[in-house]
């Protein structure tokens, strides 16, 4: 009902180049900055009224009560019982378990310590899926803009072999340190990569207990596999696995980079939390980017939102949202067990420029198009000053494209004036201009935020990364859902034990085990 509210309210917003002449202080009022975060959505097509019925509808779902219930560290995953505390491993929030989080803290820089100093080992192998690897993978690259990895560290994710294999090509196994990263140390995937990785060093007379970690909530499962106890590392069940980067789960980040670097990441993300904690709705970052999503959602219609990087250290940035983002919210039944209406958007995304000679024709002019978050890095940390303003060059471009657009008026124009029409690679002689005109306007009007950070530094990373878990947040609330936990992942899973059983010689599929036919034919290709 709300929503149709809004729908309506968005089909009289005017268009964004309008709004800024409209509006003198909407610069002023659309763009906010965290310490090395800025974030511009001026050019958004939402207008100050627009705006207003946003704010006023955040006040009606009570986001600062909900904001506080989460740092309180109230039990708001509501299905699985367990409060919702990642802020508490940035030192914010979460009293009760704040001494735990600071052992813990200081457990993960002492063990990285000791580790980089000892030189024993070459390689760490991370083994983990989904929230223990995206979030890690992310990192690693971003870091990599300004630090080395010493040991080197590699991702093993998949239950595909080609990521097992990859992974321990070349790969001394009396030198590599293997982590394996899950909280439930159940998952198939990390099962199956740790199985294959404890073969591989026991095959060099390695011994598990001296070569392999663990980070999980399940430490009996863990010993049992043959961890040493003193080698397992706590991951709380308050900390969600798309949220845990800054839990032992970011362990052979700092390791690989220092424990300084990960704990400035943590910095970072704790600036953003007090800014979000502490801000007034109206100016604070995370609420004004989940709320524009809402409003692209649910007032304009947007199906998906593209997330594109100019940055190639932070090209895993669309990958980690989807998972943030899409397990988080892209759910269709409320708290209230209610129909949600539409939630979560489609996430996806490259980097930048490589985007441009891809998927952003479409951007442009494909229907009905997307609204996108660009993410540019200020600061050249590459040694390449032209390079770099190049990229930033293209960023900006891109975005005061997508608004701008380009009228058919305009194409005329150009085809009227010979310069122009050279310029604008005008047709052949003679092609009929009514038919082109139109293929080579731009409608415009499209919307996106820019977000910049000042250098791609460990500070930054953790507050951009903190913005996008807030920003889901409140859009959690927004929608009426309960962010934090992941029912939808389960059926799948069940259905592949089975199968699994199934090629193995269990009961066929020609048995009754209720498979359609389609299933049943794929199953017999493989059986
Ligand atoms: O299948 C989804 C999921 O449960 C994610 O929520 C989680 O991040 C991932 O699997 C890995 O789980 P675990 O850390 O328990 O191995």
């Amino acid at each position: 009902m709300t929503f149709e509210i809004f729908r309506t309210r968005a089909s009289s917003t005017p268009a964004i180049a309008e709004l800024f002449a409209r509006e003198p202080d909407r610069m002023d009022r659309m763009i906010v900055r965290v310490g090395p975060l800025r974030a511009d959505f001026s050019k958004q097509r939402v207008s100050e009224g627009d705006l207003s019925a946003l704010l006023a509808l955040a006040e009606a779902e009570d986001l600062e009560g909900w904001r506080t219930k989460l740092f309180a560290g109230d039990p708001i995953n509501e299905s699985e019982g367990r409060a919702v505390l990642h802020t508490a491993l940035r030192g914010v929030g979460g009293t009760t378990v704040a001494e735990d989080v600071s052992a813990m803290r200081d457990r993960i820089a002492a063990f990285a310590t000791k580790t980089r100093r000892s030189g024993r080992f070459d390689d760490i192998v991370h083994i983990g899926i989904g929230g223990s690897d995206l979030g890690p993978r992310l990192v690693a690259d971003a870091f990599a803009a300004t630090l080395e990895a010493k040991p080197r560290l590699h991702f093993v994710n998949n239950v595909d072999a080609a990521s097992v294999n990859d992974a321990l090509n070349g790969l001394d196994p009396a030198r590599t340190l293997v982590i394996v990263v899950s909280k439930s140390f159940g998952t198939q995937e990390t099962r199956m990569n740790a199985d294959a990785v404890r073969d591989w060093l026991g095959a060099a007379q390695c011994e598990t207990a001296d070569h392999v970690l663990a980070v999980t909530a399940n430490s009996d499962r863990a010993v049992a596999f043959g961890i040493d106890p003193d080698n397992v590392f706590e991951f709380w069940d308050w900390v969600g696995g798309r949220y845990s980067v800054w839990s032992a789960v970011g362990l052979s980040l700092a390791i690989a980079y220092g424990p300084g670097a990960f704990g400035r990441m943590l910095d970072g993300a704790a600036a953003m939390d007090e800014h979000f904690r502490d801000a007034p709705l109206a100016r604070n970052m995370p609420v004004l980017m989940g709320l524009v999503g809402v409003w692209n959602r649910n007032g304009l219609g947007y199906g998906s939102l593209a997330v594109i990087p100019y940055s190639r250290r932070l090209r895993k940035l669309a990958p980690f949202l989807q998972q943030l983002e899409m397990e988080s919210n892209g759910k269709g039944a409320g708290r209230d067990g209610a129909d949600a209406g539409p939630t979560c958007p489609v996430i996806w995304g490259d980097e930048g420029t490589n985007g441009q000679h891809a998927f952003f024709q479409w951007l442009h002019q494909g229907v009905p198009g997307a609204p996108v978050d660009f993410v540019a890095v200020l600061e050249d940390q590459e040694g390449r000053p032209a390079h770099h303003l190049a990229l930033l060059a293209n960023c900006f471009a891109q975005s005061e494209a997508l608004m701008r657009g380009k009228s058919e008026a305009e194409v005329r124009a150009e085809h009227a004036d010979g310069a122009g029409a050279a310029r604008a690679g005008a047709d052949r002689a003679g092609a009929d201009l009514d038919r082109i005109a139109p293929q080579k306007t731009f409608p415009g009007n499209r919307p996106s935020t820019t977000l910049t950070l000042d250098a791609l530094t460990p500070d930054a990373l953790g507050a951009l990364i903190a913005l996008y878990e807030h920003k889901v947040f409140v859009q959690g609330v927004m929608w009426g859902l309960n962010s934090f936990d992941q029912w939808g992942v389960e059926l799948g899973k069940v259905l592949a034990t089975a199968i699994l059983g199934e090629m193995e010689g269990a009961p066929g599929p020609d048995d009754a085990a209720g498979h359609d036919p389609s299933t049943r034919a794929l199953i017999k290709l493989v059986r």
